[in-house]
């Protein structure tokens, strides 16, 4: 091994759920026999009716098929909530932190049982009826698991929106799915500022009529418009119920949630989880990845409107009977040593957070982490993109003093849960590699043609078999779920990244070899900024491509063709970011905007990319052939006129 290795700490390895040789034996058992694996994991949840049969899978283009557990039944609140409620109604499950340091509380499994119920009754009162779906656009208040929680109590399905989107980017996903009941809050607050969530609802119900009541909980008490019959201030509703509210029993396929996520090409794919699977997959993960031992303190400081909120802030914890610290606010407020000062507040354990923060805090200098005890954590973990091993060296040894591995976990919204991963007591980790499969995960690497690759490689990442957390469905779109994930390759599910494996069978992901781009761990599709831009009135044409950015991973690289007549000022620039951050929100922002006269195009129209990309990339030396551009001229200028000028 050429690289830095850095073996299980022996504190680590001590008390660890699964050494290396554990490790090796689990995995053996669960690829030569899944059913059997998986059969006997799923007994970690309590099933209404037990399921006979473990797994009927087809990767099969003709024929794309998932199901787990498919005549099981069981309900995932109860899973989540009564049966700790049960048994320890005294113990945490989430201890949440506000915005303003002075503002923390605690919710013991019995007060999550009574909130989430009270939560159910409301929505019940208000029409819904399992398989109905709620949008839920909360901030990270509780308020945001006990309403995700009560759907799943019911069988209604949860579709989040993160409340960074703007209210166009609402309106698509709460029409996509035709939600009649959206779940906000007056404001939201981060890092002092106030986010006026409300006032997104109703510009985005102003745009589309099917929604029929809009539940608010006060976060702020901030003033907000309420419109009569329509909407209702969540506290007035909930005094009205009782916290009794049965758990409806659910097929293990039933959809437990959608939430929408960018793709290469078109708009957000509603990507759709099961019920069973989803849950054995997202609590097994959760307790093996970060091994996690009961009584401990765990923190992901994801936002729930993401997929690693949903499975490792609310779902996987909870149905491990885990204590769950759910932060409203961000890492550098009221200063850069937050996360270190949370840490110290709690006495956290287990810490998991993005490669983005990582990077913001590492600037804001050693100081500001070494003044804090962080004696209590003994797990960290990452997740979102490619860690950097400058940054992972810096979480190591700086956060981490050393003592604690670094869970490098590579996932996705489709897959549910984590799948390539270190083990904590079985992994010797190197950094900037997610290292090894997790257990029931057979990835593969494949070049251009879909041959598989052996030993020491570099190429696209596949999946050859399916897990329990994998994606049933695109949400109303089967046939564009079969496209996305199942016809580059035949038989194999594509994940979009590429990827190299080392001689010792580790991988490391090296990013997105599609349109997509991962902005600060924001997953964003270049289709959706160009045609945010094109929308404006001066656009002709827009072509977006990322390209390396210190603190984001990624950044946002506009090349922006102007209607005739139009002059490129920096004033329009400007306004042209602002419409961008209005059209999809500010995650969306351009990071640099650069006027071209003309776009590389191929003689028969095809912008071509890989040119832009170069460019943005500051690599023009490097461009490969340009002589199939129906003006190779237009390169020069694009060169000469280049944005990221160092
Ligand atoms: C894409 C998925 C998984 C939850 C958050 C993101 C990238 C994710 C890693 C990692 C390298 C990573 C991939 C993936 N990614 N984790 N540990 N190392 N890359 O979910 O928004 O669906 O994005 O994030 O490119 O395809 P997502």
């Amino acid at each position: 091994m050429s690289e830095n290795v850095f073996p299980v700490p022996t504190t680590v390895a001590e008390t660890a759920l699964v050494d290396n040789a554990k490790y090796l034996a689990m995995y053996e058992r669960s690829v030569k026999d899944p059913a059997g694996f998986w059969g006997e994991a799923a007994k970690r949840l309590d099933w209404a009716k037990p399921f006979t049969k473990v797994k009927n899978t087809s990767y099969d283009p003709h024929n794309v098929s998932i199901k787990w557990f498919e005549d099981g039944e069981l309900n995932v609140s109860y899973n989540c909530v009564d049966r700790h409620a049960a048994s320890k109604p005294d113990a945490v499950a989430i201890i949440w932190e506000g915005d303003d340091p002075k503002d923390s509380k605690a919710i013991t499994y019995g007060a999550l049982k009574d909130e989430v119920c009270r939560f159910a009754n409301v929505l019940k009162a208000h029409g819904v009826k399992k398989g109905d779906r709620v949008t839920i656009y909360l901030p990270m208040i509780p308020e945001a698991a006990y309403a995700m929680l009560a759907c799943a109590r019911l069988g209604a399905v949860h579709s989040i929106v993160f409340g960074g989107f703007s209210p166009d980017s609402l309106a698509g996903r709460v029409e996509d799915c035709a939600s009649s009941v959206i779940i906000t809050a007056d404001e939201g607050l981060r890092g002092g500022r106030k986010v006026p969530l409300k006032a997104n609802v109703d510009a985005a119900l102003a745009k589309f009529a099917g929604v029929s009541s809009v539940l608010v909980v006060r976060r702020t008490g901030g003033d907000v418009a309420m419109q009569a019959g329509r909407d209702f201030y969540y506290d007035d509703e909930a005094a009205k119920v009782s916290a009794d509210c049965p758990a409806e029993p659910m097929n293990a396929e039933d959809p437990l949630f959608i939430l929408y996520t960018s793709g290469s090409t078109g708009k957000p794919k509603g990507v759709l989880h099961s019920s069973g699977g989803y849950l054995v997959y997202a609590s097994m993960t959760h307790e093996y990845v970060f091994d996690y031992h009961p009584g401990e303190i765990y923190w992901c400081t994801a936002d729930v409107g993401w997929v690693t909120g949903h499975s490792y802030i609310v779902y996987g914890p909870l149905a491990n009977g885990a204590t769950s610290l759910m932060f409203e606010g961000i890492p550098t407020y009221p200063s850069a040593s937050r996360f270190w000062d949370v840490v110290d507040k709690h006495k956290v354990n287990i810490f998991y957070t993005a490669p983005t923060a990582i990077r913001s805090l590492m600037g804001a200098g050693e100081e500001l982490v070494k003044k804090t005890s962080r004696a209590s954590l003994r797990i960290l973990g990452s997740v979102g993109e490619p860690i950097n091993p400058e940054a992972w060296l810096w979480y190591y040894n700086v956060v981490g003093d050393g003592r604690c591995p670094i869970v490098d976990t590579w996932w996705q919204t489709e897959t549910g849960g984590i799948l390539i991963t270190p083990l904590p007591g079985a992994t010797a980790l190197k950094p900037g590699s997610a290292t090894r499969p997790f257990f029931g995960v057979q990835p593969a690497v494949v070049d251009a043609e879909g041959n598989i690759l052996e030993g020491a490689t570099e190429g696209n990442l596949v999946l050859l078999d399916s897990w329990p957390g994998q994606m049933r469905t695109v949400y109303g779109d089967h046939e564009r779920f079969v496209q996305t994930y199942f016809s580059t390759y035949k038989g194999m599910y594509f994940t979009g990244d590429g990827c190299r494996r080392d001689a010792d069978g580790y991988y490391w992901i090296t990013g997105r070899v599609d349109d997509v781009i991962n902005v600060s761990g924001h997953r964003m599709g270049t289709a959706e900024v160009e045609s945010a831009l094109v929308a404006h009135p001066k656009v002709a044409e827009a072509a977006v491509v990322g390209y390396p950015h210190d603190l984001k991973g990624q950044g946002i690289y506009a090349y922006v063709t102007l209607m005739s007549g139009e002059e490129p000022t920096e004033a329009l620039r400007k306004e042209l970011v602002a419409w961008v951050r209005k059209e999809i929100g500010p995650i969306a922002s351009p990071d640099l905007i650069q006027f071209a006269p003309g776009l590389p195009k191929t003689r028969s129209g095809k912008i071509m990319r890989r040119i832009l990309r170069k460019i943005a990339e500051d690599e023009f030396g490097s461009l490969g052939d340009t002589s199939t551009l129906a003006d190779p001229g237009v390169v020069d200028d694009l060169i000469e006129n280049r944005q990221n000028r160092r």
